[in-house]
């Protein structure tokens, strides 16, 4: 049942999202469904709030709220006595703890709002009449923007064509006007005026709708990268860039597919008509920013590794073909060297360690980076961390979606317990649930210093056809594949490779500037799958220097919602241009002890 712990006269009142501690605020007269929507997280809500569908269950943990509605008695019953409310239906009278079983579906795409101004490029100028006057229509669309301080500008064919169509009705329209490149991309009687904000990641490529008069997010879809079936890191798509007949072709093409596909799905899903949208700001790696351009990324498989422009990149949609308009601008996140390329600008301005004197920032993706700032200077580095913490490549590994196991720990006798995105049986273990798994097995020493797995006297631990020793998390009985799903020797092994390459990256950077780990404010962690991170087991098995846990924060995915920030505000536009004059890049390879480093980062202490 509720229970008061704190009262306030003010309008506010701040709710902690449990288990990840998030703290939000919200009014005291709105629904925590629509606080959560508000601070970007989403939950199923099928029936849109109305309190008929019963998918927005959540669970009150602490705080005082009111009393259950009719709706809410007749859906969750004898449910409510534990604390169980929907979301839709519930308000907060006092600060709360809430327990969100799962951000089913949006776990890509979490990430703390950044404060920034709401300043795009693309805005919409109302035109009282288009008329059809002498000499000709453009000549008199030009004076009449002549009259708003607009000259010299570009005006695309088909805001022309429209120009045309719509003079010879006489009607009131819209101009859809892009203000960084002085261009008319559009006329049209509507307001619909659409961006994408996308992550171009190496195993998942997701996908913000977003509208650009008022900066909210319409949805977020996600979906593993085609190109993966031509290899799962980024070594591997090189090598098949570089050597497979038409390589480089088939993993543009790939990529492309795989965004046209999440575009097609989220405009029908969504209403939105693909020429409403008018602008891109995307965000991968170095090698992903190239495949996404159809340019080689020959250089950067082989030694000094040099991408094969430095900065940012803007190309128009035409020259590219994703389903949105096609005079649509679409921007790359700078490259910073090598292999760190617009993602860790995405994470660096959304986490907001550009306002800490002191900071590291760890990006856990297929391909790991580490940045640290110290006073004005941004030192960045990459590593091959590969997929592993994306659950590719491990035996019962997945995505973070619905039916992965998030969390998990160990408790007597070694029986796990577990929580599932989306509830239900679980499907196999995804990035935050593989980091639990890992942590708790060295906790109960059932795998040694070197992560050997113990050979320990309990049903869970077993060998396997292959012989090697396995740690059972579900029977296949219990489980929605009808297979146990495990996590083998090979499995840690994986793991175990991955830590260290981020481990060895932090620990070059912080050795390199003379930093001890006591001196960081703060350690960001990114990630798609690191949103649910549970901070004490990544500190236990060194995914994070040895700091206060309290400094320890996750950004979610930073480069989504740094993508998103560069695509609302030509002001953090400014700023990713001024950060760049600071950036040092520091290549991993050069460092003369790189190997002894990544040697003593594969034990667990
Ligand atoms: S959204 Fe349907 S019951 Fe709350």
């Amino acid at each position: 049942m509720t229970t008061t712990y704190s009262n306030t006269t003010s309008r506010y009142v701040t709710i902690i999202i449990l288990p990840y501690s998030i703290k939000i605020r919200a009014r005291k007269e709105e629904s925590i469904l629509s606080a959560l929507r508000k601070s970007g997280i989403t939950i199923d809500a099928l029936c849109g709030g109305r309190g008929l569908c019963g998918k927005c269950r959540i669970r009150i943990v602490k705080g005082e709220t009111n009393s259950p509605t009719s709706n809410e008695v007749r859906i969750l019953g004898d449910l409510i006595k534990n604390g169980w409310r929907l979301a839709c239906q519930v308000m907060p009278k006092s600060d709360l703890e809430v327990e969100v079983p799962s951000f089913k579906g949006q776990i890509l795409d979490w990430a703390p709002k950044m404060k920034f101004p709401l300043d795009p490029a693309i805005t919409l100028i109302p035109i009282e009449n288009i008329r059809r006057e002498p000499p000709s229509n453009l000549d008199t669309l030009l004076k009449e923007l002549k009259t708003l301080g607009i000259t010299n500008v570009h005006i695309s064919l088909q805001a022309i064509k429209n120009l045309v169509l719509l003079s010879r009705m006489g009607i009131q329209g819209n101009i859809v006007y892009n203000r960084d490149y002085n261009e008319i991309i559009d006329i049209k009687t509507d307001e619909a005026c659409y961006g994408l904000a996308i992550d171009l990641g190496t195993t998942t490529i997701v996908i913000s709708l977003v509208n650009l008069r008022n900066g909210v997010i319409l949805d977020t879809i996600s979906e593993y990268n085609g190109q993966i079936t031509y290899g799962r890191d980024i070594i591997s798509r090189i090598g098949y860039a570089m050597t497979a007949r038409d390589g480089l072709l088939r993993l543009h093409r790939a990529m492309l597919e795989t965004i046209n596909k999440l575009l097609v799905t989220i405009f029908k899903k969504n209403n939105v008509e693909e020429r409403a949208v008018y602008e891109v700001a995307a965000a991968g790696n170095t090698v992903m920013s190239l495949l996404f351009l159809g340019l080689p990324p020959h250089n950067l498989g082989s030694a000094p590794f040099e991408p094969p422009f430095l900065g940012g990149y803007t190309i128009t949609n035409d020259r590219i073909g994703l389903k949105i308009n096609p005079d649509a601008k679409i921007h790359l996140l700078p490259v910073l060297g090598g292999y760190v390329g617009g993602d860790v600008v995405g994470d660096i301005i959304s986490s907001g360690m550009l306002n800490d004197e002191v900071a590291l920032l760890i990006d856990l993706g297929t391909n790991g980076e580490v940045v640290l700032k110290k006073a004005e200077i941004i030192y960045v580095t990459s590593c091959a961390a590969g997929p592993a913490f994306e659950g590719v490549g491990i035996s019962s590994g997945m995505m973070a979606i619905e039916g992965a196991i998030e969390r998990i720990r160990l408790k007597e006798e070694l029986e796990p317990e577990y929580s599932v995105i989306g509830g239900g049986r679980a499907r196999g273990i995804c990035g935050s649930g593989l980091i639990d798994i890992l942590a708790e097995m060295v906790r109960h020493s059932i795998i040694d210093k070197q992560g050997r797995i113990k050979e320990v006297d309990n049903p869970r631990i077993r060998r396997n056809k292959k012989g090697s020793l396995e740690f059972v998390i579900e029977w296949k009985e219990a489980t929605a594949v009808g297979k146990d799903i495990v996590v083998t020797q090979q499995d840690v092994r994986q793991l175990q490779l991955a830590k260290a390459a981020i481990k060895t990256a932090y620990k070059i950077l912080l050795n390199k500037t003379n930093t001890r780990a006591e001196e960081l404010k703060a350690v960001y962690v990114a990630g798609g799958f690191g949103n649910f991170l549970n901070k004490e087991n990544a500190l236990l098995v060194g995914l994070v220097p040895k700091v206060d846990i309290s400094k320890v924060k996750f950004i979610g995915n930073g480069s989504l919602a740094g993508a998103r920030m560069f695509l609302l505000s030509r002001k953090v536009r400014s700023r990713v241009r001024e950060l760049l004059k600071n950036v040092i890049h520091i290549s991993l390879h050069e460092e003369p002890n790189f190997r002894r480093l990544f040697i003593e980062s594969l034990f667990f202490e």
